[in-house]
């Protein structure tokens, strides 16, 4: 079997109490979550509010965690030095916003002049190939396998493709960027992105679920999908 990278885990804290920010994160920490997952949300590209960049900057205040900043935002251009300012790892904005590429392509120059990494997200009714005019300048692609704006929604296996379109485009470019995929993982799902060449599974509501060890569920998810992509890389899929 070849050297296959581990999978890791993003925790999504959509779900969680966020009247005790430090202790959910305290808990993703024990969990052993590799990063955090921070879903900005403004009720206009997406049909919910979450928080701005000052939550972003708490969180950073919070916890030493890689943090993955996903802005479903129509805007993410006009907002984007201010999150930058809030210093996470990463920031992904959506492909589809209306903002004109130009605007696209300032936003992720933006993102590098301050050295954190820049990623696009491609909702489950948008093609891969979409992100290729920015390809050789992405650190990630986020795959959404449900419709953004919610969490504790089913997985769309009908999704799961993208994830080795991606792989494949960003095998080919400039900075050797990695593959998320966000929506429904969990234990159950997690076998099934690891084949096909997952790098980073999102992991939300399943690791806020009353009674049940958030650990466990990390530990299943890297065990499962790092087994679908080590059937990936022999290329047994
Ligand atoms: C949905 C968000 C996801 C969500 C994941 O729009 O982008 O990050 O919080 O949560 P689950 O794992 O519950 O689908
Ligand atoms: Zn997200």
């Amino acid at each position: 079997m070849t050297d296959v990278e581990p999978v890791l885990v993003s925790a999504s804290i959509l779900n969680a109490d966020f009247g005790r920010l430090d202790r959910v994160v305290h808990k993703m920490e024990r969990a052993g979550a590799d990063r955090l997952h921070l879903d900005v949300m403004d009720g206009h590209f997406v049909d919910n509010i979450t928080f701005g960049p000052d939550l972003v900057a708490a969180f950073r205040r919070l916890t030493d965690m890689p943090l993955d900043v996903h802005l479903m935002i129509s805007e993410p251009a006009r907002y984007i030095d201010r999150f930058i300012a809030a210093e996470p790892q990463t920031i992904t904005f959506h492909v589809e916003t209306d903002e004109g590429d130009e605007r696209k392509t300032h936003a992720i120059a933006a993102i590098h002049a301050a050295g954190q990494g820049a990623g696009l997200a491609v909702s489950p009714d948008t093609p891969v190939d979409a992100v290729r005019p920015w390809v050789d300048e992405l650190d990630l692609i986020m795959v959404m396998s449900v419709y953004p704006g919610w969490g504790g929604q089913g997985f769309m296996p009908e999704t799961a493709p993208k994830i080795a379109q991606a792989r494949a485009l960003l095998a080919g470019a400039g900075r050797g960027g990695l593959v998320h995929v966000d929506g429904g993982v969990n234990s159950k799902t997690a076998e099934l992105v690891g084949a096909y060449g997952i790098d980073v599974c999102i992991v939300g509501s399943a690791l806020f679920q009353r009674g049940r060890d958030a650990s466990l569920e990390v530990e299943l998810v890297k065990q499962l999908a790092g087994r679908g992509r080590e059937a990936f890389s022999a290329g047994i899929r």
